[in-house]
């Protein structure tokens, strides 16, 4: 997959499907199942790390986890979130950290949160070659000054600057733009009105495509569960049966058995 690919499919009236990865293995499972996207989330934090929000992670760990992803990727398409502060103090700073996931991580593209305000950075990523995912609606780095993670877009001023943000970034040359926690009808909106893909989470169905976290869908990390999350799978569940019933094979002395050995 290709940023020109994901255009292509936006023109052809076909669904973009991405999910999250920190680690090789999930990434080739991903890889092998035909996900257009993987998106090498700075959610590493909360699901990988255990923080309680996405800010503390670094460029340097945001590098491990996108090296391990990208060594696993064949076919999807690998997009590196830049992580709080790596790219909102100036545009220089935002080109050396973005240059080091594609020549130090294997990334082919970037995702920066924010919508007018990034314009100008978005603009000097792209004029070097650095393929950029925009990120609007709700954006986790900016938790603090919006004060939770509740749907975005709520009065008219707000829905006017998202639309003229998606409109703005889209000129700017974002290839994608991710849409968080915004009502559908705003979505369809944005996504009528600008010639990228959109990627939803949170947004309804009428977005070009959609994205989730690995671990909210597969049920692996319960902390908390977005309203807008579907779980394909209770992952925690399954792990915690088998650590228990290895625990209990061991105490019994019923693992190994003879043939689990030399
Ligand atoms: O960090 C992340 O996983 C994300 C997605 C939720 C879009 O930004």
């Amino acid at each position: 997959m290709t940023v020109t690919g994901l255009l292509e499919m936006k023109r052809a009236g076909q669904k973009i499907a991405m999910l999250t990865a920190y680690d090789y293995y999930t990434a080739r499972m991903l890889d092998e199942c035909g996900i257009d996207g993987i998106l090498v989330g700075d959610s590493a934090n909360m699901v990988f790390y255990g923080e309680p929000n996405t800010l503390s992670i670094t460029v340097d760990q945001m590098i491990y986890h996108t090296r391990a992803v990208a060594r696993a990727v064949r076919s999807a398409l690998v997009i590196a979130d830049m992580p709080f502060m790596s790219y909102q103090v100036n545009a220089d700073d935002a080109l050396r950290n973005a240059g080091r996931f594609l020549k130090e991580a294997g990334a082919t593209a970037v995702k920066v949160e924010g919508g007018l305000n990034m314009v100008p950075t978005v603009k000097r990523l792209i004029e070097a070659g650095i393929p950029v995912m925009s990120h609007i609606g709700l954006v986790p780095q900016s938790i603090h000054r919006l004060g939770g993670y509740g749907v975005r877009g709520r009065d008219d001023k707000e829905r006017a600057y998202l639309v003229e943000s998606a409109q703005a970034l889209a000129e700017a040359g974002s290839f994608a733009i991710v849409l968080e926690a915004i009502r559908g009808e705003l979505a369809r909106e944005i996504t009528q009105s600008i010639p990228i893909p959109t990627i939803g989470i949170g947004a309804g169905a009428e977005c070009d495509g959609q994205i989730l976290v690995s671990n909210d869908m597969l049920g692996s990390f319960e902390d908390f569960q977005p309203k807008f999350v579907r779980r394909y799978a209770n992952v925690a569940e399954v792990m915690r049966r088998a650590f228990g019933q290895y625990r209990d094979d061991v105490r019994n002395g019923e693992f190994p058995s003879d043939k689990e050995g030399y």
